[in-house]
């Protein structure tokens, strides 16, 4: 059995692997590498627990710190064990520091590369994840786009082999734990919520969270909401959001409940529930657009356009009347044809690595 190595780091990460590893697991054998990117529990640990992710047979145990280290220091990790184990092929996901990690150390050493969730571009070079998807297209040996969009994308830039068009994978997540979810979680009821009687809002990027301006513009516009604002916070806000200048921020909005970060189950259960998302979450906007929830998205540009052509999101930046008026009056009513796919990506793209591999 040809041997395939999964690099994953980040949250996101670890909800792409689920659908994967069942389906990689079918025809080859899977070993997997945790870069320790994210480590806390509730960044981690519980998304293998309860989303059933094999247990990671290395953990490099990276952690935090500035680009250039956090990214070395798994390179040198990985580069270790790709010279161990010998994969016949290593699988990265999406566009964060473990993504480029993983992908460079493989093609130096001649491993091919299969990136999923190629071909997304933001168009701005400030944001690290850009820096990550560009670099990683560029070496990695097959391409697994979610979108028709992101295969265009690759094709301007000349990169036109061994690119697949298989949907999101995180349609397959969503498709497979939906029903696990309302069966299991419990949160809209334990945090005293009613269906479609809250706004679920998230905010993790540098883009927002190291710029006070950005929010206090954001936050401003959460005052005046009169319903309950749920907000899981990213621990990149935690400190901040204790600060003495968020304290007299935040005391300001009646409505808002920080919670800690919480797991697949309950997330998706919340997403469903809400009246609106807030977010600047790349995978939060795909998963309102799921579950057909208007989100309304505080940042400049987004990567899943097509979430914003078929009237699901709402690009509003930083901008604090547009944010108001979203929330007052966005409200998509109609049904739309999902463009991502019909839930089988995982098999698509276990099928595309058979055959490169045979
Ligand atoms: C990373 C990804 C981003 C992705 C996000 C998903 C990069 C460049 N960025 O951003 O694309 O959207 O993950 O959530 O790879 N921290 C903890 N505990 C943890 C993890 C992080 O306290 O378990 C704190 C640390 O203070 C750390 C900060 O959060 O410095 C940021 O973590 P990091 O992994 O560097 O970037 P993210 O913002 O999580
Ligand atoms: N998510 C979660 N718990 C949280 C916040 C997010 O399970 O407290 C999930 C969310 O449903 C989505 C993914 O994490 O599937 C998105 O991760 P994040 O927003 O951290 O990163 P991005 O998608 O922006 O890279």
């Amino acid at each position: 059995m040809k041997k395939i190595l999964t690099i994953l780091g980040a949250r996101p990460q670890f909800i792409k692997a689920a659908p994967f590893s069942q389906a990689v697991r079918n025809h080859f054998q899977e070993v997997i590498i945790h870069t320790g990117q994210h480590y806390d529990d509730n960044m981690s640990r519980i998304f293998f627990d309860e989303m059933g992710i094999p247990k990671p047979d290395y953990n490099l145990n990276v952690r935090s710190g500035t680009h250039g280290k956090q990214t070395a220091q798994m390179l040198k990790g990985i580069e270790e064990i790709l010279l161990k184990e010998k994969p016949d092929y290593v699988v990265v996901f999406g566009d964060t520091n473990s993504t480029i990690a993983g992908a460079l150390a493989a093609a130096k050493l001649h491993i091919p590369v299969g990136h999923i969730e190629a071909g997304l571009r933001s168009f701005n070079r400030k944001m690290p994840e850009e820096i990550n998807r560009i670099t990683t297209d560029v070496i990695s040996a097959q391409l697994f786009c979610p979108t028709a969009n992101a295969v265009s994308l690759l094709a301007k830039e000349g990169i036109k082999n061994e690119v697949y068009l298989c949907g999101d994978i995180m349609y397959d997540a969503m498709q497979h734990f939906l029903p696990v979810s309302k069966e299991r979680s419990k949160i809209v009821c334990e945090l005293g919520l009613n269906t479609g009687g809250y706004i679920l809002f998230t905010m993790h990027r540098p883009e927002n969270t190291d710029n006070i301006n950005r929010i206090r513009n954001i936050f401003k516009a959460l005052k005046n909401v009169d319903i309950p604002i749920i907000y899981p916070v990213h621990p990149r806000m935690r400190a901040r959001l204790e600060s003495h200048e968020m304290e007299s921020i935040v005391s300001n909005i009646p409505m808002l409940r920080v919670i800690d970060p919480i797991g697949y189950l309950d997330m998706i259960a919340l997403e469903k529930n809400a009246n609106k998302i807030i977010t600047d979450s790349g995978g939060m906007q795909k998963e309102a657009f799921f579950l057909q929830v208007p989100c309304i998205t505080i940042r400049n540009e987004s990567e899943w356009i097509e979430t914003v052509d078929l009237g699901y999101n709402i690009i509003v930046g930083a901008d604090t009347d547009k944010i108001v008026e979203a929330i007052q009056s966005f409200d998509p009513v109609h049904e739309v044809e999902c463009p991502y796919g019909s839930g089988d990506s995982a098999e698509l793209i276990t099928k595309a690595i058979l055959s490169y591999l045979n």
